[in-house]
């Protein structure tokens, strides 16, 4: 299976990924391209580590966003992939390419959706809110990608523990390690292999 992934920022998520192709967990999957909107982003780095080939696609240098947004769409479907997945990608995924990649789109969102989800939300910021609100139990989400903002149908959650003391980088560790890191290349697996399906 031929799989792009769009990323920001450190590249974790993207890192679970590899680590679980490195050690058999995802069998039959490949990761061909890893696109980021951000020139910095240190996933680019970890995805040139692995062999897949990197791409920086940012908005700034378009002269509006739909010169981007058709960049975006290019970008991925160049590297024809099955899959699309979106691990820590800050940027509205344009309607044109969730067109083009209906039902074969994931992303890993960093709570329960619906609790701590859509406009504003991401990052730091849902862990922000988590402790703000006071719940007790947070989490992480994998889901498919619509036009709306984390509205698409879940495919899988993890819940995690808020501590007394919590910080937001603090709860946002423990939420990568318990939740992100095991349910997206879980996620990732499973589409692999069959057991998830996608395109539908
Ligand atoms: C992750 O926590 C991911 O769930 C979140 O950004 C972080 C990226 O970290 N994504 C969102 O908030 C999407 N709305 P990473 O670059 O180390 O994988």
């Amino acid at each position: 299976m031929r799989i792009c992934v769009c990323v920001s920022g450190g590249g974790t998520n993207l890192q679970a990924i590899y680590d679980a192709m490195d050690d058999g967990r995802i069998k039959n999957a490949e990761i061909v391209r890893v696109i980021s909107n951000n020139p910095g982003a240190y996933a680019l780095e970890r995805a040139k580590a692995h062999g897949s080939e990197a791409v920086c696609i940012s908005p700034k240098t378009f002269p509006d966003r739909e010169a981007f947004n058709e960049a975006l769409l290019a970008g991925i479907k160049e590297c024809n992939p099955e899959l699309v997945v979106l691990a820590g990608f800050l940027v509205n995924v344009p309607a044109c390419v969730i067109r083009e990649f209906k039902n074969r789109i994931i992303n890993i969102h960093p709570s329960l959706i619906p609790s701590f989800c859509g406009k504003g939300y991401y990052g730091l910021k849902v862990h922000e809110g988590v402790l703000a609100r006071g719940v007790k139990v947070t989490g992480a989400t994998v889901h498919f990608v619509d036009e709306g903002i984390d509205t698409g149908r879940i495919i899988a959650q993890k819940a995690v523990d808020v501590c007394e003391g919590d910080t937001p980088e603090i709860l946002q560790k423990r939420v990568m390690e318990q939740a992100e890191w095991i349910i997206l290349p879980d996620t990732v697996s499973k589409i692999a292999a069959g057991e998830i399906k996608i395109g539908e």
